[in-house]
């Protein structure tokens, strides 16, 4: 590992990629346990028949290492060669302290390697991407391991209607390298940003810092998640349309390969193709399985498309999430 900072401009490359989802299943019928719910309105209204759920025994820093380690295993980098390694997750083991990112460094048996945690949410996984590569493009470090995960399971609220039906779990993962070294997947640009006005509309309401946790605040649930999908909505489609327009401008249409999204909703990503007249077989949608797996929804997205063989050599893959915050990234990829 060198920590020396020399002035490079060194093209960055996705090495490998991998997975790990739980293998409990949750169907929609589930929460009518609950809430007031129908499986109907699940999958008309979102697209999602079932999702993942962490079982009880396992802890989320499990499913962030497995897909970490797939990712190792797929690049051919050793853990004790990997520089850094970044978790993007808001829903780790621990309340941020210590970083999930240190959790799974230890499992994997990373030396002496930088760990941190990234909190942008659904978009987390490509501020991840983003900030791996600046330490290659400067030359500082040669591998990096950037993980999107999460269990959002644990932080959801099972008499909430509203969020609970959207959120699931997994991870997904990318050992980052020199293009020149592992010669695939150039990661030619990347954008990210942020509207905090939007803050509020998906929140842990109560429960952090401001102001801490009491048995009231536990007793009514507002240290878990709450959504206002309405909101969210209008800012998904309009954010998922500007994404697509910076990924593919300048470019040919004809260079696209796949569009790897955020898995939000399918009704905002079918309206999106619609508006922006993109084929259905030139986006890759698996939501109707995994559900809303916020910073891992691309990441695992992408692995699945690349298993599947649609990730075509010289193509472009265009990689776009928002969520939280409100914050939104894409990242133009020549695989
Ligand atoms: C959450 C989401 C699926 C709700 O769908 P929607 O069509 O916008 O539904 P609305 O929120 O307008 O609610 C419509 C009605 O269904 C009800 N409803 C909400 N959840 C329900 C559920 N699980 N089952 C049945 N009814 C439900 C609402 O109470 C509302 O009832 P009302 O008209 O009597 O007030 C949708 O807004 C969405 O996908 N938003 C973005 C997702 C998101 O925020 N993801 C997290 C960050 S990426």
């Amino acid at each position: 590992m060198s920590n020396s900072m020399t002035n490079t401009n060194t093209d960055v490359g996705i090495a490998g990629l991998g997975y790990a989802i739980p293998e409990r299943r949750v169907d929609n019928n589930y929460f009518t346990r609950f809430v007031e719910t129908s499986d109907e309105w699940i999958v008309q209204r979102t697209g999602i028949k079932e999702r993942r759920w962490l079982e009880d025994h396992r802890k989320p820093s499990d499913l962030f290492t497995e897909a970490g380690q797939k990712a190792l295993d797929d690049s051919g980098v050793a853990a004790e060669d990997i520089d850094l390694v970044i978790v993007c997750t808001v829903s780790g083991d621990h309340q941020g302290v210590p970083a999930s990112a240190c959790v799974v460094h230890e499992n994997l048996g990373c030396k002496d390697a930088g760990a941190f945690d990234v909190q942008a949410a659904c978009s987390g996984f490509i501020y991840g991407l983003s900030i791996g590569s600046q330490f290659i493009k400067t030359g500082t470090y040669k591998n990096i391991l950037v993980i999107g995960g999460e269990a959002l399971s644990r932080i959801a609220d099972i008499y909430d209607r509203n969020s609970v039906i959207i959120f699931s779990d997994g991870a997904g993962a990318a050992v980052l390298q020199p293009h020149a070294v592992c010669k695939q997947g150039l990661i030619e640009d990347l954008t990210l940003g942020a509207d905090g006005a939007g803050a509020q509309f998906i929140t842990r309401p109560r429960g952090g810092g401001a102001e801490p946790i009491t048995p009231e605040i536990l007793a009514e649930g507002t240290h878990l998640i709450r959504l206002e999908g309405r909101q969210v909505y209008r800012f998904a489609v309009s954010q998922m349309i500007s994404l697509m327009k910076w990924g593919m401008e300048g470019q040919d249409p004809d260079d696209l390969g796949l569009i790897v999204p955020h898995q939000v909703n399918r009704r905002i990503l079918e309206k999106t193709m619609e508006m922006l007249d993109i084929a259905e077989d030139k986006m890759f949608i698996n939501i109707d399985y995994y559900g809303n797996t916020s910073a891992a929804s691309v990441p695992i997205a992408l692995t699945e498309a690349c298993n599947q063989g649609r990730l075509e050599k010289g193509k472009l893959v265009v990689l776009a999430a928002f969520g939280s915050g409100l914050t939104w990234a894409g990242a133009r990829i020549r695989w």
